[in-house]
């Protein structure tokens, strides 16, 4: 959240958006399940101009072995932005936020993941995002939740995400990088759209109660839309006729 810029219009007399986008629609969404030969699953996902890429291994030996737990498997993730993945060339050094953001959607997937059928193993999840542009934890959740349903592993639910936020005092869907810059609030939410559960609830500025509850609301409807999508990306996969 970088405070608000003056010059920006973000929503216009007609409730357009700074990208032509009403207040209640997500940007272009498209999933694909596979594409990684040497992964156990993978899924790639354009989120608007994020495009991002995950790989999943798994459930394997874990190395060190003192990491391992006796009563459970775990669920390591990598959360990495390319160099060229921003306008100002990111170091490829893992950062404070990648660190953050790992740790996160660690945090999102584990209810979903059934990893106590695991014990003493490890599932490891990669996500290189290559272009972002506002979103991409969410992004990346979504396509990590369709990897791991790719390599097999056995899951309650999967979680779908997506960002409401505020613009000009308006609750919004599916917030962009101009948004959350000059926005004043972004609200990241995973969700078990079968369970209804969420899994991932961050807040980003200053919401009255009655937004907050608008924002997790639209949220969640979001959510749903994108699990239509994930569901759809296995399904085309699986039973489509992608030959791969
Ligand atoms: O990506 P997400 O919204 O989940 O996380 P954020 O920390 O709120 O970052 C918002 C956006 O800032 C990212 O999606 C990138 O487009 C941009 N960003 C950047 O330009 N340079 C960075 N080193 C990190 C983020």
């Amino acid at each position: 959240m970088g405070g608000r810029d003056a010059n920006m219009v973000l929503l216009d007399k007609n409730g357009i958006r700074c990208d032509g986008r009403k207040v209640d629609e997500p940007r272009r969404i498209m999933i694909r399940a596979g594409g990684l030969k040497n992964a156990d699953g993978s899924a790639y996902i354009e989120f608007g101009d994020n495009k991002i890429l995950v790989g999943v291994f798994g459930p394997r030996d874990v190395h060190p072995k003192h990491m391992s737990n006796t009563d459970t498997g775990i669920l390591r993730v990598r959360y990495h932005m390319e160099p060229f993945s921003v306008g100002e060339r990111k170091n490829p050094a893992p950062s404070r936020r990648e660190i953050e953001i790992s740790k996160v959607i660690k945090e999102a997937l584990e209810p979903a993941v059934m990893l106590e059928k695991f014990p003493r193993t490890a599932v490891d999840v990669f996500i290189e995002v290559l272009q972002a542009d506002g979103g991409t934890r969410c992004a990346a959740l979504t396509a990590a939740s369709v990897a791991l349903a790719d390599a097999g592993i056995p899951m309650r639910d999967m979680v779908a995400a997506i960002a409401a936020g505020k613009v000009a005092d308006t609750v919004i869907l599916d917030v962009n990088n101009e948004e959350d810059q000059a926005g004043q609030a972004d609200m990241p939410i995973g969700y078990m759209p079968s369970l209804k559960k969420i899994t991932l609830l961050q807040l980003d500025g200053v919401l009255t109660p009655e937004e907050f509850k608008k924002c997790v609301d639209v949220g969640v409807k979001g959510c749903e839309l994108v699990y239509e999508l994930q569901k759809k990306a296995l399904h085309d996969k699986y039973f489509g006729n992608r030959g791969d």
